[in-house]
């Protein structure tokens, strides 16, 4: 029947008062695996209030030990890391070895945040006044950055400890406070995640996890007065809480359909090699998947042909023995697909596998000859499906990406690296990969969308200044 995880506050772990609770379905076994806490507007209230004084005295903890305690986390996080990659492999069926990495990578996230943050938060500036026409050298202007107060963070069940600690490190060592509502799949891998923090010793109520139905309490949250930023990470809800969110600064990764523009004098080998990683690592379940492949017509055959010999070789089951593609979260995304591949059948695209569904696992397959009118050429399954569009010239690739209303990243393969450099200054996103598939680490990288794709950017050093605000003092001299 599943075992039912309390939420987190005030330092605490609690049950809700309603006694409510949401279920947690296991994408592999499509049964009940975990259950956790419903938790109500009321509580959410409560932690709000909760967050706000916690920050006000941890503004005021040295920085150097606020490092030491994130410090403190990340080598929790990382001792425990075989547990949370069994809730991982329990809740979003991600293969077992990925998760011990998400992980790890997350302790190292921590770590590197602790660092920077010392390093930035660490310098102020100082500026004369007589610079500007008109004035003398009467003011003295000092800068620092000061927190922005409590951080709403709601991270997307495909890392549900990764993006959840990428926006808690870089809030914490900016002396923010965190209210984390994490997905529903990846709830309890992500309260375990926090009990690392618990075990770190942080102050209570400076880090809350609250659970629940985002029915009942997502707008609840995102529009709630006594939230001072929000960092997300998800799907077109990105785009509605823009829509709704006060006058406070937002941080935005809304996915993307990441092209991959394959030249005639790319390594087909390299490029072959890169479409599998890109495309179907975690199942094709990441906003920088590979999403759509754009190929000089002159090439195509031969990279197909390459692709496919490497699809053939995919393993295809459970997480727990570790197949490279295992089942998708839900059983809506998994209709959603079917809905994708269906279009794609009847518009005439070519199949290089049959398509085959058990369940929520779905095989891995590679769309040949996929024209813009279906749906795929524009759309993310966000799934083990992969179009291939062949293109007759080099514009006609560029064309299709900035087509697209997302703009996350892209790639492209060529030895010339002159063309390379002009294909990423006319490509419409983020962030352009020169030779290999689109990925959002290392994480200290900046990593940014444009169009639907999101708002801000991220990575390390700038999620902590897209978190703090610029403070000044001026002395003015007689
Ligand atoms: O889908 C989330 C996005 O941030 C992808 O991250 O590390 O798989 O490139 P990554």
């Amino acid at each position: 029947d599943g075992e039912v995880y309390k939420y987190y506050a005030d330092g605490e772990w609690k049950k809700c008062s309603s006694g409510k609770t949401v279920a947690i379905v296991n994408p592999t076994t499509r049964k009940t695996q975990y259950k956790v806490q419903a938790c109500s507007q009321e509580e959410v209230n409560k932690v709000m209030d909760l967050a706000k004084s916690a920050q006000k005295s941890w503004a005021k903890t040295p920085l150097w030990k606020r490092a030491e305690l994130l410090h403190k986390a990340a080598a929790i996080l990382k001792e425990h890391k075989a547990p949370i990659a069994e809730c991982l492999v329990k809740e979003i069926a991600k293969p077992a070895k990925d998760a011990v990495t998400e992980v790890v990578r997350s302790g190292d996230l921590i770590s590197y945040c602790a660092e920077e943050g010392v390093r930035i938060l660490g310098e102020g500036k100082f500026l004369v006044s007589d610079s500007f026409p008109g004035n003398e050298r009467t003011k003295y202007c000092l800068t620092s950055k000061i927190p922005l107060g409590v951080i709403l963070a709601i991270p997307p069940f495909n890392y549900p400890v990764n993006l959840a600690v990428s926006k808690i490190a870089p809030a914490l060592i900016a002396g923010n406070s965190i209210v984390l509502k994490p997905p529903t799949q990846g709830a309890v891998s992500a309260l375990h995640m926090v009990h690392c923090f618990h075990l770190a010793g942080f102050p209570k109520g400076l880090i809350n996890c609250v659970t629940g139905k985002g029915s009942e309490i997502g707008d609840f949250l995102t529009m709630h007065p006594g939230v001072n930023c929000i960092s997300f990470t998800g799907g077109d809800t990105g785009i509605s809480i823009s829509k709704k969110a006060g006058m406070i600064p937002l941080q935005m990764e809304l996915g993307g359909k990441d092209a991959c523009i394959v030249l005639e004098d790319a390594d087909l080998d390299l490029v072959a090699a890169n479409i599998i990683k890109g495309g179907f690592s975690y199942s094709g379940q990441r906003c920088t998947a590979v999403k759509v492949v754009l190929v000089m017509e002159s090439v195509a055959d031969a990279l197909v042909e390459k692709v496919n010999a490497k699809v053939a070789k995919l393993t295809v089951g459970p997480p727990e023995d570790n197949c490279d593609i295992t089942p998708v979260v839900s059983e809506s995304s998994s209709n959603y697909i079917e809905g994708l591949v269906l279009d794609a059948k009847e518009k005439g695209a070519t199949f290089c596998q049959e398509y085959k569904r058990e369940g929520n696992l779905i095989w891995p397959l590679l769309l040949d000859n996929v024209r813009p009118d279906m749906r795929i050429a524009w759309e993310e399954p966000f799934g083990p499906v992969l179009p291939v569009i062949r293109i007759s010239s080099v514009e006609e690739g560029i064309h299709h990406c900035n087509a697209s209303n997302f703009g996350l990243q892209g790639c492209v393969f060529t030895k010339d690296v002159n063309k390379a450099i002009m294909i990423s200054d006319a490509m419409e996103t983020g962030t352009v990969q020169i030779n290999s598939a689109p990925a959002r680490g290392p994480d200290h990288f900046p990593f940014q969308g444009i169009k639907d794709s999101g708002i801000g950017s991220q990575g390390i050093t700038n999620s902590i200044n897209m978190m703090t605000k610029v403070k000044t003092t001026v002395i003015n001299l007689p």
